[in-house]
């Protein structure tokens, strides 16, 4: 894994996008696929001036969110269909129709699951995947746990990521307990990937995902065995400082 330490959150942004642009310019139709939560809004609004200044062209661009809270609807300001909308969709040249964010309201989740997983095989896979990482090392809503999914599941959250969230609800009852997330097998097999972490909160995290093993605790750290992982990190993130 590539270790990219920033002097702050605007760099690590500024860094994030530059890799997403370089993507784009080298591969116009690429597929993206696209991470929610506080850490990539930065990111988001590089690439929107970016865009506005005609350095980077989406319109050829398909991309694929890794998760969603269920239920969940996509006007609900929380959701991340919204989130999205609002952070990066609205303010780029991309074709909203190519834009995949996980159903939060599927009657029939396995099935939508299953048909998520079958639109990023048949458009060809991910090109480049963005992670931000949990406190507890998740991936998307891949938490830690004895086993791992390869596939998109509906998955339960744990206390410490609706803690984590909580600051983005009134109270912390009102965080959905449940999530639609894209597995391990499909972060794994996109061809390039970076993993933004910022901020102190994600210090312990980090050490640990640099200075330990591969485990389904730590779910990030199978990231490890990836050819071509990049984490772009604060220098507050990162134990060397
Ligand atoms: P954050 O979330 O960017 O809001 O810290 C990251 C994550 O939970 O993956």
């Amino acid at each position: 894994m590539k270790i990219i330490v920033c002097e702050n959150y605007d760099e690590m942004s500024l860094k994030g996008a530059e890799i997403v642009k370089e993507q784009v310019n080298s591969k116009p139709d690429c597929i993206l696929g696209l991470a929610t939560g506080s850490t990539p809004v930065g990111l988001y609004a590089c690439l929107s001036e970016m865009n506005k200044k005609g350095d980077v062209d989406f319109s050829k661009v398909t991309s694929f969110n890794l998760d969603e809270y269920y239920p969940i609807s996509p006007e609900n300001d929380q959701s991340y269909r919204y989130f999205m909308n609002e952070n990066l969709f609205s303010k780029i040249n991309i074709d909203i129709e190519k834009t995949h964010v996980p159903n939060g309201m599927a009657e029939d989740p396995e099935k939508a699951c299953k048909e998520y997983d079958e639109s990023i095989l048949a458009a060809g896979g991910i090109d480049l995947q963005i992670l931000g990482i949990g406190q507890n090392g998740h991936i998307a809503f891949n938490e830690p746990d004895d086993e791992l999914y390869e596939g998109t599941h509906l998955t339960g959250l744990t206390e410490s990521t609706i803690k984590a969230n909580s600051r983005f609800f009134e109270k912390e009852e009102d965080v959905p307990t449940k999530a639609v997330t894209m597995g391990i097998g499909s972060i794994m097999r996109a061809k390039k990937i970076i993993i933004l972490a910022n901020g102190p909160a994600k210090l312990d995290i980090v050490t640990k995902l640099i200075n330990g093993g591969i485990t389904t605790n730590i779910p990030a750290s199978i990231l490890k065995v990836h050819p071509d992982v990049t984490m772009i990190c604060t220098r507050d993130a990162y134990p060397e400082n």
